[in-house]
């Protein structure tokens, strides 16, 4: 299963799959790829991969898919769409979905593919575009820990670390928390940009005395020069941030836990995502603190 022989499967070329596919392919695989917008893939065609007709068509030529798409409908559309890859995934197989949705649907597509005898992983991922670009992401994995040990040389190719969480479901549990504190750590610093420099005071003087306080951390060193510069080219869409709030918000509420500064910062995020005329990064939350 190990080999750069096997042949991989990758559905869904946005900011992240389209690195993660780049270094498969420098890693050797034969790589086989889809698209709902067909164009995102030239590159990676270019690169040697060979491009599908539909996520079902990916499905029989894998021994390993991988799926990233935006959202749980995106998901279940290439799962269980027209000419979906579930339907076609063979036995034996792994199918690893890196995608960030719900824990419930990472616990039903697992149930699918254990009625096919294919083994699931949720493995979501974080480390932004760059750390997909330079094959440094981190996986939080739910699922078996065998499927883990015989996928471990392929998602190594594409990540730094891999945290086995729990059963299926508890990699997106930890990814959904993760990013409530990552949201709510941007949200925090673009309202103590907004006191300070309505003090006359400039944000990097917060920023630089931070850097030398328990405050300091890795969201500062990457977030704090868009809030400054006041420049938001996505790394990690704002609308994808949003949508990982409403999960996080959708699991508390399964599962009777409050979470008040996640809902509250979720609106924020609301507020400038309705805003928006152009695609954002999520550091884009220090525009609700200018108005
Ligand atoms: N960007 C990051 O820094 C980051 C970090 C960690 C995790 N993630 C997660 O990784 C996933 C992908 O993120 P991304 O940044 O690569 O997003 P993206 O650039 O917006 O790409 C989204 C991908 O999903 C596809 N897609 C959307 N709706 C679809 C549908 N209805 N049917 C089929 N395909 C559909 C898009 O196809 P088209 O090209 O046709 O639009 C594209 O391939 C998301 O779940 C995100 O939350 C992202």
């Amino acid at each position: 299963m190990n080999s750069p022989a096997k042949h991989i499967g990758l559905i869904g070329l946005g900011l992240m799959g389209r690195p993660m596919g780049m270094n498969l392919i420098k890693a050797g695989y034969p790589l086989t790829v889809w698209n709902r917008t067909a164009s995102r893939a030239e590159e990676l065609v270019a690169a040697g991969a060979k491009l599908a007709k539909s996520p079902q068509e990916v499905a029989a030529a894998s021994d390993f898919l991988l799926t990233i798409v935006s959202d749980p409908p995106a998901l279940e559309g290439v799962l269980w769409g027209d000419c979906g890859a579930m339907q076609a995934l063979k036995r034996g197989s792994i199918y690893v979905d890196s995608s960030t949705v719900s824990p419930a649907l990472a616990r039903k597509i697992s149930a699918a593919c254990a009625e096919r005898g294919v083994r699931f992983l949720d493995a979501p991922v974080t480390g932004g575009d760059w750390g997909a670009k330079k094959g440094e992401l981190v996986f939080m994995i739910g699922g078996e820990v065998d499927t883990l040990k015989e996928a471990e040389p392929i998602l190594k190719v594409m990540g730094k670390k891999l945290f086995h969480l729990g059963p299926n479901g508890a990699g997106q549990t930890i990814k959904l928390a993760m990013n409530s504190i990552l949201a709510l750590q941007v949200d925090a610093l673009a309202e103590a940009l907004a006191l300070v420099t309505r003090a006359g005071i400039p944000g990097e003087k917060l920023v630089e005395v931070m850097q030398s306080s328990m405050a300091r951390s890795g969201v500062l060193d990457v977030k704090a020069p868009n809030l400054l510069k006041d420049q938001y080219v996505p790394s990690f869409p704002l609308r994808l941030m949003h949508k990982d709030l409403g999960l996080a918000l959708d699991l508390a509420n399964q599962l009777g836990v409050a979470l008040p500064a996640t809902a509250a910062a979720r609106e924020i995020y609301s507020a400038v995502k309705g805003a928006a005329k152009e695609d954002l990064d999520f550091s884009a939350v220090m525009r609700f603190w200018k108005h």
